[in-house]
């Protein structure tokens, strides 16, 4: 009989999701993050620890004291967390340590970090609320995805000079992790669109896109639409059928919504009433909204909802900067408008990345999605001011930094 992992190799899914889904499949099928988390742990890495085997179960998280004082084994420059930061972050929040290169034990490789992706969702793990990961811990190393190539291996499954990508590397020139958790790069794919296209932008868009999705024709607004995740999200939901319109933030990344990428509208949330832009582009109202930023832009939206909508919670950037709770003064309409709500991380989606990556691969490769990337050359020092550029807006589509070629 098939064992589970090479079931889910044979089906295309990336060995080292395939094995970490595959135990998952042996142990508790209703989780798959609980399983890969257990996998961590089991390697000493951090990773969400929870207190039972009951998925449900919240209770490893900051807010209940869940704080990772380990971080991803690393070498060469590190950026370390010194404090937490108080609005956008400033240098002085972190602290540069020099290291040797770790030597990897069995099971495990170094990978000299090339690329390192600066995600909105750092911010969150460094501040003090509760979240969907443990903060990271004063003293570690900041978390980061990165894409990069193996130095180092004592890993039979992995060849010194292998291009891979890791979802826990870090800030930092070198990362040595468990090759279960390096996912090497199939031929052709560059490293950049590892962490765009083919990392978890992809899969977040895929997941809030179906969430969103009802029937041909459904009026879809985004917002942070001319971003990573906001842009493939407007060209798939477009791709099947909808009418979309999207919310950004300049004059520039407006028109590129409308006339590279071809949504049905824009809207530009720093210059226009969205209410009343809304009004004038969707006369016959919003069937679903994908939310990238929460805030005023949300509550504006569900103003313009019809009945029955619904809403994918993809983030809310709005409110990253602020370790304060926000409030949403328009909770009342969920009731009134029948809408439905559905907030999601796409780490608990792993397993249904061979479906999303047939069909954006597909596209991309028929030339049917674009993919913008804004990648900053320098070393790891340059990662604050790189972090605050997606608060500002400044960057033009997937952030990441080239610390090495
Ligand atoms: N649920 C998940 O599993 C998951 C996974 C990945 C990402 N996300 C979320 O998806 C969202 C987008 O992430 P991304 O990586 O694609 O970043 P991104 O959209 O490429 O960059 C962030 C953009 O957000 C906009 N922004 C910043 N502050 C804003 C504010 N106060 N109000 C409105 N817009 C604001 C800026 O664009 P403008 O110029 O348009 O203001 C900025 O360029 C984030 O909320 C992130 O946490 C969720």
């Amino acid at each position: 009989m098939t064992d589970a992992r090479s079931y889910l190799t044979s089906q295309g899914v990336e060995a080292a999701i395939a094995s970490a889904v595959a135990e998952v499949i042996k142990a508790r099928p209703e989780n798959a993050l609980q399983g890969i988390a257990d996998q961590l742990y089991q390697n000493g890495l951090p990773w969400p620890k929870r207190n039972s085997a009951d998925p449900r179960d919240a209770s490893w998280s900051a807010g209940a004291g869940g704080e990772d004082t380990v971080g991803t084994k690393g070498g060469g420059k590190r950026l370390l967390l010194a404090s937490r930061p108080v609005g956008n972050v400033k240098d002085t929040d972190f602290r540069l340590s020099q290291e040797p290169v770790p030597e990897p034990n069995d099971g495990e490789a170094v990978v000299q970090n090339l690329y390192i992706s600066i995600d909105p969702t750092q911010r969150t793990w460094i501040s003090g609320l509760t979240n969907y990961m443990p903060a990271v811990g004063i003293g570690t190393v900041v978390r980061a995805a990165c894409a990069g190539r193996v130095v180092k291996s004592r890993a039979d499954n992995l060849q010194v000079g292998t291009l891979v990508t890791g979802y826990l590397g870090g800030v930092q020139d070198y990362c040595c992790l468990p090759s279960f958790l390096l996912n090497p790069l199939p031929e052709g794919v560059p490293l950049n669109l590892s962490l765009s296209l083919f990392g978890l932008m992809g899969l977040t868009a895929w997941i809030g896109v179906n969430i969103c999705e009802r029937k041909k024709g459904d009026v879809l607004v985004v917002s942070g639409a001319a971003g990573a995740v906001g842009s493939i999200a407007c060209q798939l939901a477009k791709h099947r059928g909808m009418k979309v319109f999207g919310i950004a933030g300049t004059k520039e990344k407006i028109d590129w919504l409308v006339n590279d990428v071809g949504i049905d509208g824009a809207i530009n949330y720093k210059t226009e009433n969205v209410e009343d832009a809304i009004v004038r582009l969707c006369p016959s109202g919003v069937d679903a909204y994908f939310d990238n930023v929460g805030g005023n832009i949300l509550e504006a939206v569900m103003r313009k909802m019809n009945r029955f909508g619904r809403i994918a919670y993809s983030g809310h950037i709005d409110h990253y900067n602020n370790d304060s709770e926000f409030q949403i003064s328009t909770y009342r309409l969920i009731q009134v408008k029948t809408l439905t709500i559905m907030g999601f991380l796409c780490i608990d989606h792993l397993s249904e990345i061979k479906a999303c990556m047939d069909e954006i691969g597909g596209l991309f490769q028929a030339g049917k999605i674009k993919v913008r990337e804004d990648i900053e050359d320098g070393d790891i020092s340059a990662y604050p001011k790189a972090l605050n550029k997606l608060f500002t807006g400044s960057n033009k589509g997937k952030l990441m930094m080239r610390i090495a070629e």
